[in-house]
């Protein structure tokens, strides 16, 4: 059966007190929005249509950077649920499959979820998702009749009886697209709100002999966000699910409590990641590496056997080949680190390239930016560059080449050659007593002018 996703992302969300739209605040370095398109994806859709309202040119942007695939669609006045599906009619066409419309907003259902719904598709012709609230507030109640949802009533429009129903509309629906925009057509606005309600499409199928049924999920899949308070909480959630599943994976975490994870943080087996990780987004680290405490990583890729950290800090385009060595208070940026090299101290390599098995040594700095344009290094295989080098880009330095401690590179250094670029040094005899002297009877003179 093929699938098409509507997803509702046209509401401004007052409650976040902000001018970004709600579902581009982050929760876990992606946009809130991402979550739900991701739990999507397990349906393997072959249509993801996003509607967006507020702020639709920034909510287009990131959406093109989520999944190409994906179109958006606008609603110019939010005048509802329904409404919003609606604005996806055109889109899908003669689309004949099955719609799940799911909710920006909404950014934990589990993919396993809504394969639950689509196979409750094969037995009846609308399926909603619902859920035990513990408390209900201001949800739509469902109300059942044995396994068939009769109708969806909204809390403003709900009787004491019906808010007394614990059993509530989480918002996601699966019908098939031909008979929900028919059904969709039908709704009208005379209730408590003026809005066009998805939830009335119900009542209407049922009218019409269709069968509806609920699909039950737990209430932490249908958690919304619609405060800094709720994305926080929102975070958390997500965080203590990454890293249990991190675990069943095979991954160590010392401390899991105090790893920061990325939606798309992957993490390969019997890696070891000790305290106080930061994972921002595009990580990878492959099996049985090891990243150690404090260390800050994003947009990098940590190869098999790496060593990184204590306090290391991976930036963009840092790619790792296998056992490298990468230690403390050293920052990489876009810059691709072959197989067994090691860069153990204090250093900044950024815009390079360093050969194998080659010995950055500590304090060396890639001076890669001008004021104006950035600029290359190039680093050949089994070299040693001497501590607290200075490697003034555009530079080579070829295979087996050296430098000498402190010296500033500024002309490319030839395979196997020694590069010495430093004043040398010159000892004077005697002059050390002589200057402290001089020195002593300076302090003696101004002290004893001051009392
Ligand atoms: C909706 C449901 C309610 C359910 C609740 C779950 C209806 C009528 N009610 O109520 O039964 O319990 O969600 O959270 O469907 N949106 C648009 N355009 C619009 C209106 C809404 O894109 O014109 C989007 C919002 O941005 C949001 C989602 O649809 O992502 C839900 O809208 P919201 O206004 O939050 O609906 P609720 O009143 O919470
Ligand atoms: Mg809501």
């Amino acid at each position: 059966m093929s699938t098409a996703l509507i997803i509702l992302a046209a509401g401004k969300g007052t409650r976040m007190n902000s001018d970004l739209p709600k579902v581009l605040h982050p929760i876990a370095q992606a946009p809130m929005l991402a979550h739900a398109m991701h739990a999507g994806r397990a349906l393997d859709p072959d249509q993801t249509i996003v509607v967006a309202g507020h702020a639709a040119e920034a909510v287009t942007a990131a959406v093109a950077e989520i999944d190409e695939t994906a179109q958006v669609v606008l609603q110019t006045e939010q005048l509802g649920t329904a409404h919003a599906v609606d604005q996806a009619r055109a889109a899908l066409g003669d689309f004949d499959g099955d719609v799940v419309v799911l909710y920006g907003d909404t950014p934990f259902v589990q993919p396993d979820t809504l394969e639950r719904m689509i196979k409750a598709r094969a037995s009846a012709d609308l399926v909603i998702l619902g859920f035990q609230a513990a408390d209900p507030g201001r949800y739509g109640r469902l109300v059942m009749a044995g396994d068939t949802l009769e109708r969806i009533v909204e809390y403003k429009d709900a009787n004491e009886v019906e808010r007394a129903i614990s059993f509530c509309n989480s918002g996601l629906i699966a019908c098939n697209a031909k008979l929900l925009f028919e059904l969709i057509a039908k709704v009208g606005n005379e209730n408590a709100s003026g809005e066009y309600y998805l939830t009335d499409v119900v009542e209407l199928a049922r009218s019409q002999g269709c069968s509806v049924t609920a699909v039950a999920c737990d209430e932490a899949e249908t958690l919304g966000v619609n405060s800094r308070a709720d994305l926080a909480r929102a975070d958390a959630v997500f965080q203590s699910r990454a890293r249990a599943e991190l675990l069943d994976l095979g991954v160590t975490l010392m401390a899991p409590e105090t790893v920061y994870l990325s939606l798309d943080t992957f993490i390969g087996r019997d890696a070891v990641i000790e305290p106080n990780v930061v994972f921002g987004p595009g990580v990878t680290v492959e099996s049985g590496a090891l990243i150690r405490a404090f260390s800050h990583l994003e947009g990098c890729h940590v190869s098999r056997g790496a060593k990184i950290g204590p306090y290391a800090r991976l930036r963009p385009g840092a790619e790792l080949a296998e056992n490298t060595h990468v230690g403390n208070f050293v920052e990489i940026k876009n810059a691709e680190i072959s197989e067994g090299a090691k860069i153990n101290h204090l250093s900044y390599i950024g815009d390079a390239s360093v050969g194998k098995r080659t010995n950055i040594g500590a304090g060396t700095i890639t001076c890669n930016y001008d004021g104006v344009m950035k600029h290359h290094t190039e680093i050949g295989a089994d070299a040693f560059i001497g501590s607290n080098t200075l490697l003034v880009a555009p530079v080579k330095v070829g295979d087996e080449a050296m430098t000498a401690t402190g010296a500033v590179i500024t002309k490319d250094v030839e395979d196997g050659a020694l590069a010495i670029a430093r004043t040398p040094q010159v000892n004077k005899p005697g002059r050390a007593q002589k200057l402290m002297d001089l020195l002593r009877a300076k302090k003696a003179r101004r002290d004893g002018g001051d009392a």
